[in-house]
């Protein structure tokens, strides 16, 4: 880890275009080594549609983190109890905005009420979630854009549980 902490803000929908390309690199760049390239093809392709993906974004709790107030990164929360979308810039990998972004959706999600937080961690990201004590449950295979991928549902239970 090293320089400044990144600062988070809400989504707006005029971060859609940039919130893309920082998706497509993420997978482009960084989970080669877990998935062939036709499959991180298929993967990135789910942000060429800038209308559904900024739609998508839109209708879940979507944080972005920033630093020196470019985004760099960003993550949505799915109802109370799910991380949909977790996504870091290959540029800023590695410097703890991954981990700001998750300290913040375990927060929201336990003001939700929420007692467990799911995630389908894809097979790059669940050391880091592992690492932040969540706990695999079952192996997945989804089909994205014509390819199969694989991931693992892991969930965390959160100390203060939240209200029922
Ligand atoms: C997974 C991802 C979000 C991590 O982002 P990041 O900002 O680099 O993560 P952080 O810097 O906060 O990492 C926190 C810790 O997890 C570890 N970590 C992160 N990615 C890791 C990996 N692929 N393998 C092993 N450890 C990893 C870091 O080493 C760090 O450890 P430390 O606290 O001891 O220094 C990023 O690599 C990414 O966007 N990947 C591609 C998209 C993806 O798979 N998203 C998840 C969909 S569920």
């Amino acid at each position: 880890m090293s320089g400044a902490a990144p600062a988070l803000r809400p989504f707006l929908p005029s971060d859609t275009p940039v919130l893309a390309a920082i998706f497509a690199a993420a997978v482009e760049q960084l989970t080669g080594d877990d998935y062939s390239e036709a499959q991180q093809q298929a993967w990135a392709a789910v942000a060429d549609d800038e209308e559904a993906f900024g739609k998508n974004l839109a209708g879940e709790l979507t944080l972005i983190a920033t630093l020196q107030n470019a985004p760099v990164g960003f993550a949505s929360l799915k109802g109370k109890d799910h991380i949909d979308m977790l996504y870091v810039h290959p540029g800023a990998a590695g410097q703890g905005v991954a981990s700001a972004l998750c300290d913040a959706l375990e927060k929201l999600a336990g003001g939700r009420g929420a007692k467990n937080l799911t995630v389908d961690a894809s097979d790059n990201a669940e050391p880091f979630f592992k690492k932040r004590g969540y706990v695999a449950k079952q192996r997945n295979s989804v089909t994205v854009n014509g390819e199969w991928l694989a991931n693992t549902t892991m969930q965390k239970t959160l100390e203060s549980g939240g209200q029922a």
